[in-house]
């Protein structure tokens, strides 16, 4: 596997690539890499010629007070990790290299409203963060396929939203989200919870599938089975930020008797650890 730390030794390397037309495919990641992003990698193998993975803790999407300095930063186990799942070019940039005028300073790039609910309302600019290093990456890697996780299910539509619209020649994927056993959503920040903590937290999947289930079931409206949705989560020890249905397109508020095309977010606290999670209901 190759090493790159240099924007301009990777964008010479991906110039080789394509002269001999190959299909690159690219999964972008900020490290502490776990089996969840191993299957993003494996995705991208199947798809594609090359694969690209960048590790990149981007401090433009972190807020005041969020956890970016204690972000784990393991880049020698996530090689390691890549350079087994078969990833060809590993780009590990420093933070001049992304913003080579200064995190606060230079362009950004904002995906309105979309980037502005739920998770952009908790946390505000989060998107604008995500939307920019993800617009960088593109230019530097300039993929065929890029894929992303559907843990961050907001996320996947803003790169979507955000590629569309800046017309980035790029297929967006959206891989199916990796669980513990007990149910529970993969995620770096899993390891800030102890074991007793890991077992309260698989409530989170279990009221997303009570919430899929009650919305098929028995004509509750939106607002009672939310409402009952966040009790349950509470009652399990957790503050509950938000636990909504929306439209899986585009996050708007589902039309009366509308059963398909829907997702149920969470977000919760357990302790000092924010933890977000989905489903589908098509799926
Ligand atoms: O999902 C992530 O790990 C990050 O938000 C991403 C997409 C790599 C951008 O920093």
């Amino acid at each position: 596997m190759q090493l790159f730390r240099k924007p301009d030794d990777l964008r010479a390397w991906i110039a080789g690539q394509r002269q001999s037309n190959q299909r690159i495919g690219f999964v972008p990641t900020m490290g502490n890499l776990h089996a969840g992003h191993h299957s993003l990698i494996d995705l991208a193998r199947k798809r594609c010629d090359v694969v690209v993975a960048s590790v990149f803790v981007n401090p433009t999407q972190f807020g005041v007070g969020e956890d970016f300095a204690r972000y784990p930063r393991t880049p020698e186990a996530d090689a390691a990790g890549l350079q087994a799942h078969g990833c060809d070019a590993l780009f590990l940039p420093d933070v001049d290299a992304i913003y080579p005028f200064g995190a606060e300073q230079g362009v950004r790039v904002r995906v309105a409203q979309l980037g502005d609910i739920l998770e952009g309302a908790s946390r505000p600019g989060h998107f604008d963060g995500v939307a920019t290093v993800v617009a960088k990456l593109f230019n530097l890697v300039q993929p065929d396929l890029a894929v992303f996780g559907s843990k961050d299910f907001q996320q996947l539509l803003v790169v979507r939203r955000m590629t569309a619209d800046l017309a980035f020649p790029i297929e967006i994927l959206g891989a199916p989200i990796v669980r513990e056993p007990n149910g529970l959503a993969m995620s770096s920040r899993n390891q800030f919870l102890d074991a007793r903590q890991r077992e309260q937290a698989s409530v989170i999947h279990q009221t997303l599938l009570w919430m899929r289930d009650r919305w098929r079931g028995d004509g509750q409206t939106r607002a009672e089975t939310e409402g009952a949705a966040r009790d349950r989560l509470a009652e399990s020890g957790l503050q509950p930020d938000y636990a909504v249905v929306r439209r899986s397109e585009d996050l708007g508020a589902p039309a009366p008797g509308q059963v398909s095309g829907l997702v149920a977010l969470i977000a919760a606290r357990l302790g000092s650890v924010r933890l977000i999670d989905n489903l589908q209901f098509d799926d």
